[in-house]
């Protein structure tokens, strides 16, 4: 089963073009090579920063550009993203009881489960007592299905100190409940707009690419306004293929794109 990746979109406003590169040129340019190369697969999940403010102007924007997407897809929020106006503009997407965008997913005999990791007014995440306590019903539920875990913030370092301080402030409690449900095989996360892998508690992990540019891969600065970028990132996507054992193949895609547009 072929899954497409997507995160960090940071759309703007119709005609905003205050950030370069164009993030609505960019993702366009992302769904047209989707639309091109991977109709055949399953499902889009798209790990949060749908837009740059959370405003209803950059949603109606977003939304809008992804209704050009050939397949499906799921949606959770990032940082970036206000959760009202994210629920109100993609209302059929699923909410728990509480209001946080937390659901499951059975898809080609794996268990997508997709988390609200956002704290209002803040740039790190997190998962507090009410969304820890529907992760653990809701892998209860579903032991026995192989299952893939998305949402926004990694919880562990990374070695980037800007990133590192924005990152999932539960890294104990989260990996408490990754450590006691093994039919967890894989995570993925975007915040860092950079392709990365490892392994966390055993288990790995996908870091997705941005649709709309790369953050800078800074080793050393922990304050935004000192990153320095040696070596800037285009825009870019990622391709699962996946098995009902729940074993992933993972491509880092990117598309070509003047970043001064
Ligand atoms: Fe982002």
């Amino acid at each position: 089963m072929k899954f497409i990746h997507l995160s960090d979109l940071h759309i703007l406003s119709r005609n905003d073009m205050s950030r370069k590169p164009d993030a609505a040129a960019t993702l366009r340019k992302v769904i047209g090579e989707v639309n091109a190369l991977h109709r055949d697969a399953e499902i889009c999940v798209i790990t949060g920063d749908i837009t740059h403010r959370g405003t209803s102007e950059q949603y109606e924007h977003a939304v809008d550009i992804l209704s050009e997407l050939a397949i499906p897809y799921l949606v959770i929020p990032g940082n970036h993203d206000i959760r009202e106006a994210f629920r109100d503009a993609f209302p059929t997407t699923d909410i728990d009881a509480n209001g946080f965008v937390n659901f499951g997913q059975t898809i080609g005999g794996v268990r997508f489960v997709m988390m609200d990791s956002i704290v209002p007014d803040h740039h790190h995440g997190t998962l507090c007592d009410r969304r820890l306590a529907w992760l653990r019903d809701e892998l209860a539920a579903h032991r026995d299905t192989p299952t893939f875990l998305f949402m926004h913030h990694p919880p562990f370092e990374m070695g980037l100190p800007f990133m590192d301080t924005i990152r999932l402030d539960v890294e104990h409690e989260l990996g408490e409940i990754v450590q006691a449900n093994r039919q967890i095989k894989h995570l993925f996360f975007g915040h860092l707009h950079r392709p990365a892998t490892g392994t966390w508690l055993g288990v790995p992990f996908v870091l997705a690419n941005s649709t709309q540019c790369g953050e800078p891969l800074d080793f050393r600065h922990e304050k935004e306004e000192e990153l320095e970028d040696r070596n800037p990132l285009g825009p870019g996507y990622g391709i699962g293929f996946t098995d009902p054992k729940g074993g992933l193949r993972y491509h880092f895609d990117f598309v070509k794109f003047d970043m001064d547009l």
